[in-house]
């Protein structure tokens, strides 16, 4: 006998037809049907499948359409439950709530911004990490005007508008135009735009009124400073930080290309139409590193063999397909410089082998002459596909700005910005490795989020995880808490530990795993007699025991993935 079910998932209902069968002598239950989300449409849709009212061709008419709907239930509701968990446990939350919020600003809290302190510390070490003259530097975000006349930022930083004659809401052009399925609408040009407008009779997506032509609008925020009031802008990008600080750090290391300067600060973009979390923010942060080098040596890198035969997933702007092709292949039939490559080739690394990104949700996509930005020559972003934003997203770049900053810069600034280096006077050109920081987060938040018999949990890589490990005496007493109290003290020296003695044992290892936790350390009656501890691994519900006396050199090794979970201690309850 079919009957009608309701599930609540994060504070929203879903209706289920579910029926009960006797199998090998067991009840199993079975769904026949999602129902939809009322109990009003449920109940007519139950009605109409138990009469069998609908001939096969209705049927599987209902069918492919409850099949769409769930697939967007399922992408709707993994924001929802993300962004549920998020606020409800201090990932992320909108910016001035108890002012009704403002699009494009998030705030992070404290496990948000623990998530985002690791991600840089990895960004560091690994991007960086890469070459010994490359330094992290500090600067400003707001810039004089004459920056970003000399980068081109006044000139080109736009994106293309239009705003309803009616209601005057403004929005962006070509996302506009994507949504009303327009295929590569970024590729348009503004003419090109508002022809499809008007071809297509498009309106304002909010009263129907009449679109103006298509113009451009200018996204950096002025602001003015002093009693002079001189205009100055917030920087949209930390690179051009990097390319004013770069004669002087020239100088102040050992006058040696190639040269890195990285930084990792705030960025500013007033975003027409901010949207998709993380993705369209007004203010963001980015990790970007400006490599400067002879442009003489493009196609070479002393470390070249190391990536060589290395297979880059590539997305080229001429093809449909992701192409998996050797950067040897790439320098030779594809002419990509060796430089380039190189520094391709461990972005890459960065997100298989460190961020633990499956592989098949990473691509570089080649952007072409009109879709680059103003300054690359050569540029390719790095996507990730996300459930959350129904397809592949751009979460970093690799581009090739040739000299085209430090040549504005000397321009407008009057001064010569060459360095004498291998026995010439040279403008260094620029490859930029540049990241969104935020998007990173939400793509962490996406890909690591799943939804397994216990519930809901993060499974973040342990070296990214807000809370390296949890510690709760599992026995209430003195006794226990006293030596749970010193495990986790000489563990938070290192790591970022979390102490818990309230709550069953469940409790505690569900409110762990729902924030990503990868580690639970139990000290029970047996830690007492023979000094011991359990270690329970996240991912598996797996459980070793280990000494207290080692447990600081294991956790260790555990963090940064040098041991398998069960090689880490004794096994228990395996
Ligand atoms: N310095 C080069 C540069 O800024 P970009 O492609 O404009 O290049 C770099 O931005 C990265 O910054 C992007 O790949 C993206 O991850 C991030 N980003 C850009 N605009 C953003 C926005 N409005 N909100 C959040 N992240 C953004």
């Amino acid at each position: 006998m079919a009957f009608i079910v309701k599930k609540n998932i994060h504070d929203k209902e879903y209706y289920y037809l579910n029926e009960n069968k006797r199998v090998d002598g067991k009840v199993r239950t079975k769904t026949l049907a999602y129902l939809g989300k009322t109990k009003k449409g449920a109940e007519k849709k139950a009605k109409e499948i138990k009469s069998g009212k609908k001939d096969n061709k209705m049927k599987s008419e209902a069918k492919a359409k409850e099949k769409k709907e769930e697939k967007a239930i399922k992408v709707g509701s993994k924001i929802d439950e993300i962004t549920s968990i998020s606020s409800k446990r201090g990932f992320f939350f909108q910016t001035a709530n108890i002012y009704g919020g403002k699009a494009g600003f998030f705030t992070y809290g404290h496990l948000g911004k623990t998530l985002k302190s690791n991600w840089e510390e990895l960004w560091r070490k690994n991007i960086v990490g890469l070459d010994e003259n490359f330094y992290e530097i500090q600067s400003n975000s707001i810039l004089p005007e004459a920056v970003f006349k000399a980068s081109g930022h006044i000139e080109n930083f736009n994106d293309p508008m239009t705003e309803c004659k009616k209601c005057h809401f403004r929005f962006r052009a070509d996302q506009f135009l994507e949504d009303n399925k327009i295929e590569n609408a970024e590729s348009l040009s503004i003419e090109q735009m508002t022809a499809v407008i008007k071809e297509k009779n498009l309106k304002c997506p909010k009263c129907k009124g009449e679109l103006s032509e298509v113009r451009q609008f200018n996204m950096m925020f002025p602001i003015h400073v002093g009693f002079n009031e001189e205009k100055a802008y917030l920087s949209p990008e930390t690179a051009q930080a990097a390319y004013l600080a770069f004669k002087e750090e020239f100088s102040a290391t050992r006058g040696k290309l190639p040269l890195g300067l990285a930084i990792i600060d705030k960025a500013y973009r007033n975003e027409i139409s901010p949207r998709q979390m993380f993705f369209r923010l007004r203010e963001f942060s980015q990790a970007e590193l400006q490599i400067f080098f002879d442009k003489d040596k493009i196609n070479e890198h002393p470390k070249w063999n190391q990536v060589q035969k290395n297979k880059l997933r590539i997305k080229f702007s001429t093809s449909k397909e992701i192409q998996e092709i050797s950067c040897s292949e790439l320098n030779t039939q594809h002419k990509i410089p060796k430089f380039y490559l190189y520094y391709a080739s461990k972005v890459q690394d960065f997100y298989l082998k460190i961020l633990n990104v499956p592989k098949d949700k990473f691509r570089f996509r080649e952007l072409n002459e009109i879709e680059r930005a103003f300054y690359n020559k050569i540029h390719f972003d790095v996507e990730i596909m996300l459930d959350t934003l129904g397809g592949f997203k751009e979460v970093a770049g690799v581009h090739y700005r040739t000299d085209h900053d430090l040549s504005g810069h000397s321009k407008v600034s009057g001064k010569n910005l060459e360095v004498f280096y291998d026995g010439k006077k040279i403008l260094p050109h620029v490859l930029e490795l540049s990241f969104g920081v935020d998007r990173n987060i939400w793509t962490l938040l996406d890909i690591f989020y799943s939804v397994g018999k216990e519930g809901s949990m993060f499974l973040f890589p342990p070296a990214l995880s807000p809370i390296t490990a949890a510690v709760f005496p599992i026995i209430k007493g003195r006794k226990f808490e006293k030596i749970s109290e010193k495990v986790a003290n000489d563990l938070k020296k290192e790591h970022c530990i979390l102490y818990d003695k309230t709550g069953s044992i469940g409790r505690r290892y569900a409110r762990n795993d729902e924030i990503g936790t990868p580690f639970c350390i139990t000290i029970d009656e047996d830690s007492v007699k023979k000094k011991d501890v359990t270690i329970r691994e996240r991912n598996t519900g797996k459980q070793i025991r280990v000494k207290i006396e080692d447990l600081e050199i294991i956790m260790k090794k555990l963090i940064n993935s040098e041991i398998k979970f069960g090689k880490a201690g004794k096994p228990f309850n395996f």
